[in-house]
């Protein structure tokens, strides 16, 4: 019997893709996904959704649909979300609802139904501005960009008002977390490097300070195997 990949948010921009590849890849694969408003208009599934998908219609944040979902897979790719840093600033119990509590609801799922290995989709928003550079070759983590009157640069300045230079931002950047949206993504991180460790390997991204993805494999029990780490960042 071939793998099962369950794609939570899987109807999506993102999930459309990955639902193709993963098929052509040799795995089956099922979508659930609430087909939200503001994505899918009407909420028909799209078009773009290859057909071979076993499409389940629920919400990530629904412990009884996600575990008619999870029944049978074997991966899990979750990318449920909702997705924008501006409109999470006043959509806040919405964002923080889907990402986080449907997050928490899918690893309680999986703590009764595991499977080989799980996925997340992070957001590079957790690394606010990113890295910028001064004149003088300083390395800046903390680069805020303020409000700009019409002709200002639009880079962040230094101390000095000078425009800084933006780098290119490593993965080990400490995270700067300035939208609900990047807090609830941060969260969806943390959420899965926190529990794959504790129940089903030691070693989740391993290394990864500040990760993108994390992976957990085959559970050898539904107990935690070793306490939580604390205080990584
Ligand atoms: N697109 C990007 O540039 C980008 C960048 C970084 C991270 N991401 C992350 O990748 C993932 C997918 O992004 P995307 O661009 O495909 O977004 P998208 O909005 O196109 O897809 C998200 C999907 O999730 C579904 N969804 C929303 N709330 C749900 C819920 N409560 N229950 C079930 N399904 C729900 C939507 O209907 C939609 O189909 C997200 O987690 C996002 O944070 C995207």
């Amino acid at each position: 019997m071939k793998d099962l990949a369950l794609i939570t948010g899987g109807a999506g921009f993102i999930g459309r893709h990955l639902a193709s590849a993963l098929l052509a890849r040799g795995y089956r694969v099922r979508v659930l996904d609430s087909l939200i408003e503001q994505v899918h208009g009407a909420g028909a599934v799209p078009r773009g959704l290859d057909p071979a998908v076993d499409f389940v219609a629920g919400d990530v944040r629904d412990a009884g649909a996600v575990a008619r979902a999870l029944a049978g897979a074997t991966h899990v790719v979750h990318l449920a979300a909702e997705v924008g840093v501006g409109q999470s600033m006043y959509a806040v119990e919405r964002y923080v609802s889907v990402n986080d509590c449907g997050t928490a609801t899918l690893f309680q799922a999986l703590i009764e139904a595991p499977v080989k290995r799980v996925v997340v989709a992070s957001s590079m928003s957790i690394y606010g501005e990113g890295l910028y550079r001064t004149h003088g070759g300083a390395t800046i983590e903390d680069a805020v960009r303020k409000p700009r009157k019409p002709g200002e640069p639009w880079d962040p300045l230094d101390a000095e008002g000078r425009p800084m230079r933006p780098v290119p931002t490593p993965e080990t950047k400490r995270p700067a977390l300035a939208s609900v949206y990047a807090l609830t993504k941060y969260m969806q991180e943390r959420l899965t490097l926190t529990l794959a460790p504790a129940y089903w390997t030691s070693a989740a991204s391993p290394g990864a300070s500040v990760p993108r993805s994390a992976a957990s494999r085959s559970p050898a029990t539904s107990t935690p195997r070793r306490s939580l780490r604390s205080g990584r960042r």
